[in-house]
């Protein structure tokens, strides 16, 4: 049997959650809403006139529904799709009365053709668990066959610089190596990419790539850029010492 993708313990995270009643996955700051940052980056996006208004959206790595329902209340019809069955669960409760398909399925496994198409893609930052340079292709090439033509892909990603002195300090548990950041992960069992570090071992949890890679990245897989927001880390704030990049691109 092929080992287990490391994205697969988010599962582990999703029951620990669960049984500290952690509704979601942003809990430190924002605990039942998108953060601002990001809710200000969709809204700049839904005003621009080759945005999708309605129709259908899909939400990668949608966790406990957060941006899922938020995209319902705005008028799509919405499916959320999420590898950690837990967070599915967690995500059907947490939407009571709302008509949202919540779907437990490994995106980069899953047979795209059923899954219909769309109209607005968000990734609600599952693109940076895939770590695997490869595996990213194929996952960008299945998003863009879900996506119709001139359809519209959200990618909010951690990305470089990183402040090395924050990260050590607010992610004890965690080691940047090259583009992958790593977390000890003795508890879970065996992973693919799974490396020992001063006798600990080891998982890789989040791809890091610089900005003007990831907008390669995209650009290569037929996405093209129109709204790109660049969050610098700030080093008075130690809790985020990773960047993010937030861009908004059209299926070509
Ligand atoms: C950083 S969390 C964000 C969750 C949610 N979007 C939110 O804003 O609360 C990333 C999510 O991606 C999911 N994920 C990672 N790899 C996945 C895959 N291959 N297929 C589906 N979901 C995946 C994880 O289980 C996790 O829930």
């Amino acid at each position: 049997m092929p080992m287990r993708k490391s994205y697969e313990a988010h599962e582990y995270e999703y029951r620990k959650m669960k049984s500290h009643k952690i509704k979601s996955w942003s809990r430190r700051n924002y605990p039942w809403s998108i953060s601002p940052p990001d809710k200000h980056f969709l809204e700049d996006i839904f005003i621009q006139s080759w945005a999708p208004k309605k129709g259908q959206a899909i939400e990668l790595g949608c966790g406990t529904g957060t941006i899922s329902r938020w995209l319902t209340k705005k008028g799509f019809i919405v499916t959320g799709i999420d590898v950690s069955q837990t967070a599915i669960k967690m995500a059907k409760a947490q939407s009571k009365g709302l008509k949202i398909k919540y779907i437990n399925d490994d995106f980069y496994l899953i047979d795209t053709k059923p899954l219909g198409k769309y109209n607005l893609c968000i990734d609600g930052q599952f693109l940076h668990c895939i770590t695997d340079k490869k595996d990213r292709k194929t996952v960008l090439s299945k998003i863009r066959q879900i996506l119709n033509p001139g359809g519209v892909f959200v990618v909010m990603s951690m990305c470089f610089p990183v402040s090395h002195k924050n990260f050590a300090k607010t992610y004890t548990t965690q080691k940047i190596l090259g583009n992958v950041i790593y977390i000890e992960a003795e508890k879970y069992g065996e992973f693919q990419g799974l490396r020992i570090i001063q006798g600990k071992k080891y998982i890789p949890t989040r791809y890091i790539a610089h900005w003007k890679v990831l907008l390669s990245e995209l650009k290569n897989a037929g996405f093209y850029p129109m709204i790109i927001k660049y969050f610098i880390h700030d080093k008075n704030t130690p809790e985020e010492p990773t960047s993010y990049l937030n861009v908004a691109a059209i299926r070509e």
